[in-house]
Parts: structure tokens; C-alpha cells; sequence
């Protein structure tokens, strides 16, 4: 257990003690820092871009809207597709690390984020019955004057909307995500996160686009480490 909780710092302060600043959303912080009493998107209480009353919206099934985007213009979300999207939702507007990938000429967005091919393929599973009737979440919408989102297209299932995993993480949200090809380097919303932000935000894979291979290896032998740990703890991993 103490060892764990030592790996589990060592990696949380390393990754957090850099300062990156947030996004320029209309409901991120200028800053990152503590959000103890967060409902929902709690992955990022220890340092976060959004204010723990931001995630009241979230934290209840079924989430009607956030703001005034709607969820539910195609039925509401199953509870397994509607967990996907509030890991997403939550790493857009509360992930310190988030403005790493932000996008160069609009900085509320982001772009190329790496997810894992895993994360994807298993947001793609939790959705394909529910229905969608935008292919980019972002753009493809009608608007009101009131700013509420509304289908210009009719509903059909993700099944339908998209190939594959793949095709949905790097469509849905316009260049925001692409899957990555390692399987370690990339993120997938949860606490393993805090060890690949450790390689993807070093000075090194900053330079260049790909993360070098020595990287690779080191995440993947941290990664096998942690997992063991957390066996050897029985906790599960969401
Ligand atoms: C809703 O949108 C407004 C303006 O776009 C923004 O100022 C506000 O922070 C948003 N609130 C939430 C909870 O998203
Ligand atoms: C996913 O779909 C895309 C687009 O249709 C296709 O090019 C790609 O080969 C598919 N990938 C897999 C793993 O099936």
C-alpha cells in the first residue's frame, strides 16, 4: 500500500508541478489548481481548469444539457455511451493538461490529443445502439438564437454515423482527438493518465511528433508496474 501510494505521488507531482495554464473556453480557469468538492470529473481534482461548480451539471444521469448544449436530441444516451461522453466533456473543460494540445488559432480547442485505440474502441462499443445526428459534434449542429443546438439531420445509430472506434475519435469532435499508435503514450481518462502525461508532455516529444521509442518502453514497463500495484491493491482501474 505504501509503495503504491510513493508511485502514485512521485507520478501525480511530477506531472502536475509544471505549470500549464488552461484553456480559453468559457468556463475554464485561468490557472489549474485543487477542486476538492468536485461531483463528477473527479480524475482531475488534485489540479483542475474547471470550478467544481461546473460539474454539478455533470453528475447526474440522465445529463439533459451542459449549458446549452443538448445531449439528448436523438433520445437520451445510455448510461455506458453517456459515461463516455463526460469523460470526454470532463477532460475538455477541467484537464490541466489539456491546453498542451491547444488548438493554434482558436484556444478554446484543442487538437490531436492522442486517445488509445482501447478508449476508442470501447466508447465506440458503449454507443454503437445509442443515435447521434451530427457526425462533428462541434460543427455540425443548427443553432437557435438562444445558442441550443438542434439536429439538422435525422438520427440514426453511431453504428451507422461511424466505421469504428477510430473513425468516431477522430471525427466527433473535429481534429480535437486521433488515436494513437502506442498503446502506453496516450490518454484514456483515467489515472493512468498521470504516468503517459509524464512522457507526452516532456520537453522531448514536444519537438518532434512521435514520442521516441526509448519513451515507449519506459511508459510500458511503468505501465506493467502500476497495474501489478494496483492488482496487488485489488483495485480495479475505470
Ligand atoms: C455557459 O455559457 C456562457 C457563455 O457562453 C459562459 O459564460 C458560462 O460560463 C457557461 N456556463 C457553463 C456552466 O457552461
Ligand atoms: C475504421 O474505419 C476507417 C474509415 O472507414 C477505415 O479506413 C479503417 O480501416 C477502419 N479501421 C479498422 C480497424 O477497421
Amino acid at each position: 500500500m505504501l509503495r503504491f501510494a510513493v508511485a502514485f505521488f512521485a507520478v501525480i507531482t511530477s506531472s502536475t508541478c509544471k505549470k500549464y495554464s488552461c484553456l480559453d473556453g468559457g468556463t475554464h480557469k485561468l490557472k489549474p489548481g485543487p477542486e476538492p468538492n468536485m461531483q463528477e470529473c473527479t480524475l482531475y481534482s488534485e489540479s483542475s481548469c474547471c470550478y467544481a461548480s461546473f460539474t454539478e451539471q455533470l453528475a447526474h444521469s440522465p445529463v439533459i444539457k451542459i449549458n446549452n448544449s443538448y445531449w439528448n436530441r436523438c433520445g437520451q444516451l445510455s448510461k455506458s455511451c453517456e459515461d463516455f461522453t463526460k469523460k470526454i466533456e470532463c477532460f475538455y473543460r477541467c484537464s490541466p493538461h489539456a491546453a498542451h494540445w491547444i488548438h493554434p488559432s482558436y484556444t478554446a480547442a484543442i487538437q490531436s490529443v492522442p486517445l488509445c485505440q482501447s478508449f476508442c474502441d470501447d466508447w465506440y462499443e458503449a454507443c454503437r445502439d445509442d443515435s447521434i445526428c451530427v457526425r462533428n459534434w462541434l460543427t455540425d449542429w443548427e443553432w437557435d438564437e438562444s445558442g441550443a443546438n438542434h439536429c439538422k439531420s435525422k438520427c440514426i445509430p453511431y453504428s451507422e454515423m461511424y466505421a469504428n472506434g477510430t473513425d468516431m475519435c477522430q471525427s466527433m469532435w473535429g481534429e480535437s482527438f486521433k488515436v494513437s499508435e502506442s498503446s502506453c503514450l496516450c490518454l484514456q481518462m483515467n489515472e493512468k493518465d498521470l504516468m503517459a502525461a509524464k512522457y507526452l508532455l516532456s520537453d522531448s516529444s514536444e519537438e518532434s511528433s512521435s514520442v521516441s521509442s526509448s519513451e515507449e518502453r519506459a511508459c510500458q514497463r511503468k505501465l506493467r508496474k502500476l497495474q501489478k500495484l494496483k492488482r496487488e491493491q485489488g483495485g480495479e482501474t475505470r
